[in-house]
């Protein structure tokens, strides 16, 4: 981490009204891979979705500068997406991204994820947080014409349901 910036995470409440704004910074974060890019509706649509989360980072003038969203599945959890702004990475909004998620949705269960081989940054990144290799999917994305594998990366189990989870179970 090479500075530190002031931001805030936060459980996104509202997913109707933020939506529009989650998805043009999921466009400026994904600028290398268009075709990983979410639309305001799909986006919409996950996070009113039972067992979906959203999480936003705001920067100091309230702006969307980071989001992860993840879902409960059984006892298990997935991140679908996370990104964060060029301008704010290295910062550790990522990692307190990914923690918050573990608080709050599955904070005592396997999470797992997918990314691209080639994406040095989030493998990077997972790796850092304890997340490790446990598959692949062989030409799971499309990369400027040609195909790139996805690594499946999982984080530890340990002996009880997260918050969220909890309240999914009741
Ligand atoms: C991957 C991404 C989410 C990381 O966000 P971030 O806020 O910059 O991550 P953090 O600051 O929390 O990084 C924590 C650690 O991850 C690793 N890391 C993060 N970015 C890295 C990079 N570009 N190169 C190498 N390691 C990196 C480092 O170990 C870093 O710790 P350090 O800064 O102390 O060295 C961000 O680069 C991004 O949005 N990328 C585009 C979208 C994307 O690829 N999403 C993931 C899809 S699976």
């Amino acid at each position: 981490m090479t500075a530190t910036v002031p931001y805030r995470v936060e459980v996104v409440t509202n997913p109707t009204a933020v939506a529009g704004v989650l998805a043009k910074l999921h466009v400026s974060c994904f600028a290398g891979s268009p075709q990983d890019t979410w639309s305001d509706c799909a986006i919409s649509t996950l996070l009113n979705t039972p067992g979906t989360i959203g999480l936003i980072a705001l920067g100091s003038k309230e702006e969307a500068i980071g989001f992860i969203i993840g879902r409960a599945v059984a006892d298990e959890g997935e991140v679908l997406t996370l990104c964060v702004s060029p301008a704010s990475r290295r910062h550790g909004v990522a990692t307190a991204l990914v923690g918050q998620l573990r608080e709050y949705l599955f904070s005592h269960h396997q999470i797992f994820l997918e990314v691209a081989i080639t994406n040095r940054a989030a493998r990077d990144l997972y790796q850092s947080l304890g997340f490790q290799e446990v598959g692949r999917r062989t030409a799971y994305y499309r990369r400027g014409g040609k195909s790139v594998d996805a690594l499946v990366m999982a984080s530890g189990r340990s002996d009880g349901p997260g918050r969220l989870l909890k309240k999914h179970m009741n």
